[in-house]
């Protein structure tokens, strides 16, 4: 299986950033994968390099997705996809927890490890604690040839293409399709998903791309929401299911390049500690679709609301009702439930972004931080 980069990839190509280049590619990596693997007719997809391992993965009870940090937060994602469209039981491991646990390892389990750079230290030292107690692992990488992809049993790339801003966006959303394309191909080939119903979820795969596009296009508006915002020091993130990890990535977007104090949580939670900080002083930012928790997370908000905490609620394009209970709304086009991170956490990155310029931040380089963490 190759996956060739070339040189024009790697530069700037007109953007001033790295990292705001990387969240303008999404929208046209994410369609250059659906056209290469989706199976629309079928409701299905096609895994070029799993080919001679499809029965064998077909036969897995159990999956432990390992990770650390953004791969992590993509890792969580995948949890609520694959329990909710293949039916079957996953955890989500630290790696740098996972790698000193006594943890017994069932048969019938598939250890994916999450990784862009396929070198990091404790997913790499996570992934040989796997295949020493004799179980299958599968690599979840960007970049190819990487130590990872080739001690890992089977790999599936990313294909997010070179992502050199240390703050991780394109790789984050590519490693959210992969696995959407797992649990689809997973509930399909199981029989949890049913023809047509695979073939829905193919359809508002489809139509991904274009909305993302939507996103980027409103970006004049993030803008005016970070000249609001970014002189405040703290945050608390906030999401239901698919976007509680949504809630942490948004968190860890903000943190990593403008140094701001930030924190995700699943909206419910708050109530039990985070809620005793909530003053004028202490935004929240609200994952909040027109999801099946809808009405759940709009009583969390209120919540905030009532203790005179600001609100920017990332909502369902449509959603009126929204706009008179929070101070500032970011509206998303509509999609399937299962589909939401993918949409959800561009504005969230955008943010990021121009909250970290208006401090003066070098978001490409932000201070501490590395790419690839290759030591413990
Ligand atoms: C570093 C990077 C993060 C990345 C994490 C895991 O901390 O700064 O952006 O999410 O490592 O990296 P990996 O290459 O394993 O996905």
């Amino acid at each position: 299986d190759t996956v060739q980069w070339s040189a024009e990839e790697a530069e700037l190509g007109g953007f001033p950033h790295y990292m705001l280049k990387e969240i303008h590619e999404q929208p046209g990596r994410v369609a250059d994968e659906l056209r290469r693997v989706l199976r629309s007719e079928e409701g299905t997809v096609e895994f070029d390099s799993l080919a001679p391992h499809l029965d064998e993965l077909a036969s897995m009870r159990r999956f432990i997705l390992v990770a650390c940090g953004t791969s992590w937060h993509a890792a969580l994602a995948g949890e609520y996809l694959i329990e909710n469209l293949a039916g079957l039981p996953v955890e989500v491991e630290c790696a740098s927890e996972m790698r000193y646990r006594q943890r017994p390892f069932e048969e019938g389990t598939l250890v994916i490890a999450i990784s862009q750079s396929g070198e990091t230290a404790d997913t790499l030292a996570a992934t040989r604690l796997a295949r020493q107690q004799k179980v299958r692992t599968l690599a979840l990488v960007n970049v190819v040839g990487s130590t990872l992809a080739r001690e890992a049993d089977w790999t599936l790339y990313m294909r997010a293409g070179p992502e050199i801003g240390v703050a991780s966006t394109k790789a984050f959303t590519m490693q959210l399709l992969q696995l959407t394309l797992l649990a689809l191909w997973l509930g399909r080939r199981r029989g949890t998903l049913s023809r047509s119903e695979g073939r829905r979820i193919a359809r508002a795969l489809k139509a991904i791309p274009s909305r993302m596009q939507r996103i980027l296009a409103a970006e004049s508006r993030i803008v005016r929401l970070a000249k609001k915002y970014y002189r405040f020091t703290d945050f608390l993130y906030m999401g239901r299911q698919y976007n509680f990890p949504i809630a942490l990535e948004g968190a860890l977007k903000l943190k990593e390049i403008s140094y701001i104090h930030a924190e995700g949580y699943p909206s419910a939670e708050m109530k039990h500690g985070p809620i005793a900080l909530i003053s004028p002083e202490f935004p929240s930012v609200f994952v909040i679709p027109r999801d099946a928790l809808y009405e759940k997370n709009l009583s969390n908000l209120e919540e905030i609301k009532a203790r005179n905490g600001p609100i920017i609620a990332i909502a369902t394009a449509g959603d009126r009702e929204i706009r008179k209970k929070v101070d500032d709304v970011i509206y998303i086009p509509p999609t399937l439930d299962c589909l939401q991170p993918l949409l959800t956490v561009l504005p969230l990155q955008l943010f990021a972004y121009h909250v970290a310029l208006l401090r003066g931040c070098d978001v490409d380089k932000p201070r501490n931080l590395a790419k690839s963490v290759t030591v413990e």
